[in-house]
């Protein structure tokens, strides 16, 4: 649609297989385009379809005006190749910004991802709002997975925070939390992080999803971060609930970038 000679922004998603996680999260993305005004596309693969046929679906949007950008959902089902996938959307459409040049873009000094990616975007813009200036302090990441993790420390390090990077074979997790003025969680594993990992006053943010079970839920379980919210919650001076706390910025990021990719793809700079 042109209106006053401007495209409206438009985004596809594009879905293997019938993960309904991955459902629920394309269906999320959809509803936040209306809300916001988006134009939105879907294109559904099924599970015995072949990395040609996503290749072709991905060529055809590279070539669609009407789509500013391009979201593959992740975790693509087996045998595909992600990085494959990712590095064949057109980089100006990348609103995920996992395209290969923009991660790389982003672990250069001086240089800067053409499109962030949305949870580490949303999470830097959480950090800036609460803290202001990042630069100096220690942030601690927990996880180096390449959607949240490694992302969220590169662009730390670019706000010249002080950056310690843990995973699953880390050594002394809760004195390295203890260090830390600026905690992200982002490794999947229900209520992990407790009260006497996080110095008083830190700000925690908690990017973890897990199903637990709980009978007194009518769906049968629940969802639970990371974060031991009862006992960090006493200590932290701020921190993300789960849910409604990084998840809704990541779908907020994701209407800027597409925003942002239209206004680019038509020669005006990004607010
Ligand atoms: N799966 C989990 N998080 C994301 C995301 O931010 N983008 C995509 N494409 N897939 C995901």
């Amino acid at each position: 649609m042109v209106k006053d000679g401007l495209r409206r922004p438009g985004l596809a998603t594009v879905l293997v297989g019938e993960d309904p996680a991955s459902q629920l999260y394309v269906r999320m993305k959809h509803a936040a385009c209306v809300e916001a005004g988006i134009e939105s596309f879907h294109y559904s693969l099924p599970v015995t379809a072949c990395q040609s046929a996503l290749d072709a679906v991905i060529d055809h949007l590279n070539q669609d005006d009407q789509v500013s950008g391009i979201l593959v959902q992740l975790p693509l089902p087996d045998p595909f190749d992600a990085e494959q996938t990712l590095r064949r959307v057109a980089l100006a459409k990348d609103v995920d910004g996992f395209h290969p040049v923009n991660i790389g873009r982003l672990a250069q000094k001086g240089r800067t991802a053409l499109l962030p990616p949305c949870t580490p975007l949303g999470i830097l813009t959480l950090l800036k709002l609460e803290i202001g200036n990042l630069a100096g302090k220690n942030a601690v990441v927990l996880g180096r997975s390449n959607v949240v993790g490694m992302p969220t420390a590169l662009m730390l390090v670019k706000e010249d925070a002080t950056v310690t990077i843990c995973h699953s074979r880390s050594e002394n997790l809760p004195a390295i939390c203890r260090g830390a003025d600026i905690l992200v969680s982002a490794v999947g594993k229900p209520a992990y992080v407790k009260g006497d990992w996080v110095r008083e006053g830190a700000v925690v943010i908690d990017v973890g999803i897990s199903r637990v079970p709980d009978e007194r839920s009518v769906r049968g379980y629940r969802m639970v971060g990371d974060v031991d919210f009862a006992e960090v919650s006493k200590v932290a001076s701020a921190m993300t609930k789960v849910t409604g706390g990084v998840g809704p910025m990541t779908i907020a990021m994701l209407m800027r970038n597409t925003l942002a990719a239209a206004q680019m793809q038509q020669g005006m700079q990004p607010a």
